[in-house]
């Protein structure tokens, strides 16, 4: 057991990549849980590109994260400690935004306990069951509206949003293309998600793919990449074309502003409507969500991939892999190991 809370604070906003300095990692007192509070032991700590948006101030949908503050996160835990109702020592927590580091003390606002005895690995909580499958869910469902017969487009389809999207545009008769950054990643949604196929955007001209793999034209475009890869989409959109868009990872170590998309024209021909989300604001379904993906998990339509990283004192190098491409699926750390089963 750590006697030490070790925290990575944020010194100063990154200019372009994260580099060395951005962010430090100090050694502060392990916390104790005071009345009314839990002592979290952090297990996984989700890293998001948005993690690179918090890092900056520019104007977003949460306040930046301070100089000076503990870096923000989604984590996944165990108590430690409790002097709260309704909360026992050993119970397995998602303390929504715990921040990267080793334990968070808690009120209880917002925490939801993971029940046991239920037989999902807990990964899963912080992958398709947790804010990034609720993100393919609602975004694709909600705002893509898919119908059977219809094509959908995904870009980052080998990464934990996209991975998922694929694989319920599946579920729902839709014929899905990927897009992603390797063989190996496009060999992955084909062969084991059931993507119909897969454009290896660094080995082939996006647009010339797309007119092949999309004889139809495309209906749906999940969007969360951004820049040339969706000036393809758009050129290839059918009338009444649905866009949520959930990301823009090609943008978000830009310095300065970045130029919008070129065929913006065709959401005007074509009558498309482009909607922007953010997960939080279907926090209050998340329930909803979770009954039916737990549901397509269980009985095999739906697969999972987490990418886990061992090492608190790793996020900053780890989260690096999520603009590289190096990742497949989501990507975790491990902080520190689950409770013996
Ligand atoms: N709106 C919301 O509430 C919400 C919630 C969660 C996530 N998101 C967004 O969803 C997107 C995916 O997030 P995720 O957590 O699932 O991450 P992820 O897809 O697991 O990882 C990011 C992937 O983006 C691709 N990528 C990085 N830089 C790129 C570039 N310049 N051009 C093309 N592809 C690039 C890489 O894959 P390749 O090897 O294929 O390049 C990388 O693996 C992000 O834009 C994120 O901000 C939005």
């Amino acid at each position: 057991m750590r006697n030490s809370n070790r925290q990575w604070v944020l010194r100063q906003r990154p200019e372009g990549d994260i580099s060395d300095g951005d962010l430090e990692l100090v050694d502060a007192p392990k916390p104790e849980a005071g009345d009314g509070e839990i002592l979290i032991r952090t297990i996984y700590l989700s890293l998001d590109p948005t993690n690179r948006i918090w890092m900056s101030d520019m104007d977003q949908y949460m306040p930046p994260v301070e100089i000076g503050d503990v870096m923000r996160g989604g984590t996944l835990g165990v108590v430690e400690q409790s002097n709260l109702d309704g909360f026992d020592v050993g119970d397995i927590v998602v303390p929504g935004l715990g921040g990267w580091q080793d334990y968070t003390v808690s009120d209880g606002t917002g925490v939801s306990k993971i029940p046991a005895g239920l037989g999902i690995p807990l990964d899963a909580f912080m992958s398709v069951l947790g804010a990034t499958g609720m993100t393919a869910y609602f975004g694709l469902l909600e705002i893509g509206q898919p119908k059977a017969g219809e094509t959908v487009v995904v870009s980052a389809a080998a990464g934990a949003v996209g991975s998922t999207v694929g694989q319920i545009a599946k579920i729902k008769g839709c014929r899905v293309v990927g897009i992603a950054g390797s063989d190996e990643k496009c060999k992955w949604v084909v062969d084991d998600l059931g993507f119909d196929a897969c454009i290896n955007y660094k080995k082939e001209n996006v647009l010339e793919a797309l007119r092949r793999e999309c004889p139809n034209g495309i209906d749906v475009n999940f969007e969360n990449v951004g820049g040339e890869i969706l000036d393809a989409v758009l050129t290839l959109i059918n009338d009444n074309a649905r866009i949520p868009l959930c990301g823009l990872i090609s943008t978000y170590n830009a310095e300065g502003d970045v130029p919008g998309p070129y065929m913006f024209r065709n959401i005007l021909m074509k009558r498309a409507r482009v909607e922007g989300f953010i997960i939080i604001d279907f926090l209050e379904r998340f329930a909803e969500g979770q009954a039916e993906m737990g549901q397509w998990l269980a009985e095999g339509k739906l697969k999972y991939r987490t990418d886990i990283v061992d090492g608190l004192e790793t996020a900053p190098k780890a989260l690096d892999r999520l603009f590289t491409g190096e990742n497949i699926g989501k990507l975790l750390v491990r902080v520190s190991d689950e409770p013996a089963a």
